[in-house]
């Protein structure tokens, strides 16, 4: 076990609420964070585990431009979204907050001033991309441009999301605007900078001396290149309308730096938990344990005092912020602690290719939600086997289907099923009475006991996948015996032997519901219920004595069902088909034909007709023969629709037709006009038809 501290604050990053998140962001901080603050909970530390969705800086005016709303909309719509998937999926947090929220707003001002006041913010005048036309300078992601690192066309000026490169606006090659699409000017705008070399050396020593052997190697790695390759000042500031205003008189236009306010967020919304609870109207919190103490200030021994053990759970783009300019932030001020640990992870794949929700490529989790309701632990179970801990992993739906088939089902569902069935049949539901032990049992008990710390040890280690591992090995420790013991066949010859078992594997099954919770909590819930079986502590786990002589059992019923191959393989196909929809949707159109007169225009005599036969035309794949009623007349028309259409789908459709094109033969039929059609960017063609029936000859103009 690691040292214990007084008490325990966990963050995990806030998203941005600009769009729906992915099972990517699940793997990379959310699922181990609420693992690691379970087990926390489980032990009986004093934890708090903050939230909150980041509701700042250009992701999301950007959306909103996208979306043709408004910014405000846009964090509404995707915060509510990204909060009942979180509680969906079982995310423990005592309070998910908002960074649009006044105490936050607040909380971030109080921060600026105490830099400013300080005199720790310089003050600098730099030239910045300036879009004239939109008249708006293009902080970070109002612009973007290619990567100078990888290429990417569409990096932009804050980060690339491809090779998850942090950039600044200026090393953008190619840089255009993402409000007009033009090439910007450069114009001069003054800012604040919080001058991250002065703190170079208390850096180097707080990371790189203290904590050599305690971070991640990949974390460890990436602030040993950023302060190897020197600090530099960030300005704290942007020209925006969208965020925090900064609190100067001479700061007009200007607000906070979203990476200044998103992390403070963490700060506010511990203020916001404990305010609310002392007010007695909790608006976010949802409090999950006793040690939140109903106090205005009962917040500040988490931020303020020693002896509190803080932990950032993030993604590895979020590294630099959370082990450079935060921490140097809290120190800066004076009154902050830092953190004791960021166990960043790198990043999840997704069926051999880079996850992202702008190319179609993802699972997002209200989507899983939506197709697999009744399965959140399932999702939970595949992420944590597959957790990019050490570097980027992949997901693929043919492997979770594996894991709950053969992981959850087989070994797991199985094990308690067997356990609890054959205990209803023999026994009426009660615990049966353990006898004398053999060797097998014994070996069973003395590996049991082992499983606790050795499950724990990985969870405080942040080896979240080792310690799902361990886990399931609990499981199958049961499986195992049990199918070694066979008691459904000794059942024939005796009994006494039968109770020992099934008293064996029921305290296994007792000890797994307190172990599978931090991991699979729904599952837990579940188990706990069949077992009538309240006690969750970590330290009762592992003991052959938690279910007494007698005691009646809940009822059974399946832990996890097996998923078919039919629902994994509409699954990928809709991950196909989403990519291919989004490859489409960003394709340009068309470029505009030159300009023609109203005269040209008029000449063209639009009708809507109907369609009275159809018929495909011999040696052709593309054409139809037509019959069209125009109103005018009845008329044969040649349309290369047969790859489209079949003559059944058309026979009896309005359709728009230009009546006055001069006649001419296709494949030896005179064709005396053109069905008019809408042509997608798939080559898909459509009918163009009024939207309520028209008598045939009605004008088109
Ligand atoms: O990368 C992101 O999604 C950021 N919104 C994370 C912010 S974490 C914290 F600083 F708030
Ligand atoms: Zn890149």
């Amino acid at each position: 076990m690691s040292k214990e501290f007084k008490r325990y604050l966990i963050t995990a990053a806030l998203p941005y609420a600009n769009g729906p998140k992915h099972i990517g962001h699940l793997a990379g901080a959310y699922i181990p964070s609420d693992v690691y603050v379970r087990y926390l909970r489980s032990l009986g530390r004093d934890v708090v585990f903050v939230c909150g969705s980041d509701e700042h800086g250009t992701a999301i005016p950007n959306q909103a431009l996208k979306e043709g709303t408004s910014a405000r909309a846009i964090i509404d719509k995707y915060d509510a979204q990204i909060r009942s998937c979180f509680h969906q999926l079982g995310m423990s947090f005592d309070i998910y907050h908002r960074t649009s929220e006044l105490i936050h707003h607040q909380t971030s001002q109080e921060i600026f001033l105490n830099l400013y006041n300080k005199g720790l913010l310089t003050e600098e005048t730099s030239e910045q991309y300036y879009d004239e036309e939109a008249k708006a300078f293009l902080a970070d992601r109002y612009i973007i441009g290619t990567c100078p690192k990888c290429g990417n066309l569409n990096a932009y000026g804050d980060q690339c999301e491809r090779c998850g490169s942090t950039l600044s606006p200026r090393e953008l090659i190619n840089p255009r605007s993402t409000l007009s699409g033009n090439s910007p000017i450069l114009k001069s705008t003054k800012h604040w900078y919080l001058p991250l070399q002065d703190y170079e050396t208390w850096l180097s020593d707080w990371i790189l001396k203290s904590h050599k052997d305690d971070w991640k190697v990949n974390v460890y790695g990436q602030c040993k290149s950023w302060i190897d390759a020197g600090l530099q000042p960030r300005a704290m500031t942007r020209d925006l309308d969208w965020g925090i205003k900064v609190p100067l008189p001479d700061a007009e236009g200007k607000v906070l730096y979203v990476w200044f306010d998103a992390p403070i967020g963490y700060i506010s919304a511990t203020r916001a938990l404990f305010e609310e609870l002392a007010s007695g109207k909790a608006k976010y919190a949802t409090p999950q344990s006793s040690f939140i103490n109903p106090s205005k200030d009962g917040w500040k021994p988490y931020w303020q005092d020693n002896e509190t053990k803080l932990v950032h759970f993030v993604g590895k783009d979020n590294i630099v912020f959370h082990c450079i300019i935060f921490p140097i932030m809290l120190h800066a001020t004076g009154e902050y602690i830092l953190p004791d640990n960021v166990p960043a992870n790198e990043f999840m794949n997704l069926e051999g290719d880079k996850m992202s929700t702008s190319r179609g490529w993802s699972i997002e989790m209200h989507e899983y939600l939506a197709d697999f309701p009744d399965k959140p632990d399932v999702l939970r179970y595949a992420l944590l086997t597959n957790l990019p801990e050490t570097k980027d992993s992949e997901f693929t739906w043919k492997d979770f289907q594996a894991k709950n088939n053969n992981e959850l089902v087989a070994i797991f569902g199985n094990f308690v099923n067997r356990a609890l069935v054959l205990t209803q049949k023999y026994f009426d539901n009660r615990v049966p009475t353990l006898g004398s032990l053999e060797e097998v049992d014994q070996k069973v008990l003395n590996d049991l006991k082992e499983f606790p710390s050795k499950i724990g040890s990985s969870i405080e280690l942040y080896r979240f996948r080792e310690a799902t591992a361990h886990l399931i090995d609990l499981a199958r420790l049961g499986n195992k015996y049990l199918a070694e013991t066979e008691p459904w066949k000794l059942a024939k010859t005796g009994m006494t032997r039968v109770a020992t078992i099934l008293n064996i594997s029921l305290q296994i099954a007792a000890s797994l519901s307190i172990t599978v919770e931090p991991f699979l909590p729904f599952t837990a819930e579940k188990l706990r219920g069949m077992l009538n079986f309240k006690k969750s502590k970590w330290s009762d786990a592992g003991s052959s004595d938690l279910l007494k002589d007698g005691h009646l059992l809940g009822e059974a019923s399946l832990l996890f069902e097996k998923i078919e191959d039919e629902v994994i393989q509409a699954q990928i196909k809709k991950l196909v088909d989403s990519k291919k929809a989004m490859e489409l949707s960003n394709q340009p159109a068309e470029p505009a034909k030159a300009e023609v007169s109203f005269d040209e225009f008029a000449k063209m005599d639009i009708r809507i007709g109907t369609v009275i036969t159809a018929e495909r035309v011999e040696k052709s794949k593309k054409l139809l023969k037509l019959q069209v009623d125009t109103g005018i007349d009845k008329r044969t028309v040649m349309s290369g629709i047969a790859e489209h259409f079949s003559p059944e789908d058309i026979i009896g459709k309005q359709v728009t037709i230009l009546v006055n094109l001069a006649p001419r033969k296709i494949m030896g039929v005179e064709s005396q006009g053109m069905i008019l059609m809408a042509a997608d960017k798939d080559g898909k063609l459509r009918l163009l038809q009024p939207n309520e029936a028209v008598s045939p000859g009605s004008t088109v103009s």
